[in-house]
């Protein structure tokens, strides 16, 4: 079975692609409200601590076990034991409920470009603009059937390899312009300076459980962890590439564009808000409240705004498709249906969860699953119970079942594992006991005992 699988040419290409599905809506919409909602710097902080130990481990296991099996997720877990089969089947089922709601982000996104393009900056730069948006119901949701629909052609035809590469020129000009942005916003609102304090240095005072549910679920979600994606990567790579040195660049680059997106986006909430807490808890219309205003404010800005929201656009299809494709993947294999139906499966089931998430916003505005609204429940499920179930999996089969020393010997075949006894010490105690603390918490937010 493996031995017709593909491989990525060269060592970078490895990178690329993986650093490619790892950067997306989950750096430039999610991380920067996750880290304006949840305290700033204390949020950062957390975030980076667990990224080098907790996400570093996991990541290394994720991939050494892929190449090792040379399978993809579903199917890895039960190949080594029988009894982890569950693991496998639970993380295919994450990218089944991201993909509708990230859909209906990405539809947002190109509502954005298409308005900044049209010259209609001042009005999105009105407070009531995205909210009456989303209120409009049938506009959203036919921006989010375009979206989902490109993703679905993509994948039929299996033209992916195209949209990657346009992809990778993307990536830098969206980097340089979060720069420009950063750098206008720092040199000229008033304000914007006491926003880069509150996102970088830690405020004690501010911690809670939930900052680290939130900051482990963030870290999960935008590394692309916990649903076997990382998995499938690792199947494709070669022997001789040092998985130390990939997952160390992959997170870097993965920080690296949250962090800038976080110090775009908060600065700019003080500037034009003063600090209020309520502007700082806006949740998942945050950018696109915030960004318009910037825009606004800019000389060029409608054009600045429309070529910013192509880049998030690009950056967001290569996600959405190498999601739809990881499910798509598991339906060829496992029901042996070909492409094209099960790629209409997908679509199906994606229709109906995405046209939920966005009615969530307008004609279901009053639906709440546990106190939330639609969308961020699909959220709050996959990448707060779901994702840390399979992250507890893993460990725990990792730890005590395959023995650290499984991953080790597979990583020690391109050289020596640096940090080898960081991961063993992560992956058998400190990353089950997090886990755990982790899902209790997110239990006990589900019923309500905490506030999210
Ligand atoms: N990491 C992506 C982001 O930050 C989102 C994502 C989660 C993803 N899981 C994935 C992308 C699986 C591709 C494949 O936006």
């Amino acid at each position: 079975m493996g031995s017709n699988r593909s491989s990525f040419t060269g060592k970078i290409g490895f990178v690329l692609a993986a650093a490619g599905s790892a950067v997306g809506l989950g750096n430039i919409w999610r991380f920067p409200y996750l880290a304006a909602k949840y305290g700033g710097g204390i949020f950062l902080l957390v975030y980076i601590v667990l990224s080098v130990t907790f996400g570093f481990a996991l990541m290394v296991a994720e991939i050494a076990i892929g190449r090792k099996t040379q399978l993809s997720a579903i199917s890895a877990y039960g190949s080594l034991d029988k009894r982890f089969s569950f693991v496998g089947v639970l993380g295919a089922l994450v990218p089944v409920i991201i993909l509708p709601y990230y859909s209906v982000i990405g539809g947002w996104v190109m509502k954005y470009m298409v308005g900044f393009a049209a010259g209609h900056t001042s009005q999105m730069a009105e407070d009531s603009y995205f909210g009456n948006y989303l209120g409009l119901t049938w506009e959203p949701v036919l921006w989010f059937l375009l979206f989902i629909g490109i993703t679905a052609v993509v994948v039929m035809l299996g033209v992916e390899k195209g949209v990657e590469k346009v992809s990778k020129v993307m990536m830098p000009i969206l980097i340089g312009l979060i720069l420009v942005i950063v750098i206008y916003t720092l040199v000229t609102m008033d304000g914007a300076w006491d926003g880069v304090v509150y996102y970088l240095k830690p405020d004690f005072s501010k911690f809670s459980m939930m900052t680290v549910v939130a900051a482990m679920g963030q870290l999960f979600y935008s590394m692309s962890l916990a649903m076997g994606i990382m998995i499938t990567f690792g199947s494709y790579i070669k022997k001789d590439i040092s998985i130390e040195k990939s997952v160390k660049q992959i997170e870097i680059f993965d920080t690296g564009v949250a962090f800038l997106a976080g110090l775009m986006i908060i600065p700019a909430v003080f500037a034009f808000s003063g600090g209020n807490e309520e502007a700082l808890g806006q949740g998942p219309g945050l950018m696109f409240v915030t960004l318009p205003k910037i825009f606004e404010a800019m000389p060029g800005g409608a054009f600045i705004g429309a070529a910013f929201f192509v880049m998030v656009l690009f950056a967001a299809l290569t996600s959405s498709i190498s999601l739809m494709e990881t499910v798509v993947s598991i339906f060829m294999d496992k029901l042996k249906w070909g492409r094209k139906l099960s790629t209409l499966a997908v679509l199906g089931t994606s229709l109906v969860l995405g046209l939920c998430s966005s009615l969530g916003y307008s004609v279901w505005a009053e639906v709440r699953i546990i106190g939330m609204q639609l969308l961020d429940f699909f959220d709050f499920f996959s990448n707060s119970l779901l994702m840390p179930v399979v992250a507890l999996a893993t460990a725990i089969f990792i730890g005590y079942v395959l023995k650290p020393k499984t991953v080790i010997e597979e990583v020690e075949l391109s050289g020596p594992f640096k940090q080898k006894k960081l991961f063993a010490v992560v992956i058998r105690y400190v990353a089950p006991a997090c886990i755990l603390v982790i899902l209790i918490s997110s239990i006990l937010t589900a019923f309500g005992v905490f506030k999210i």
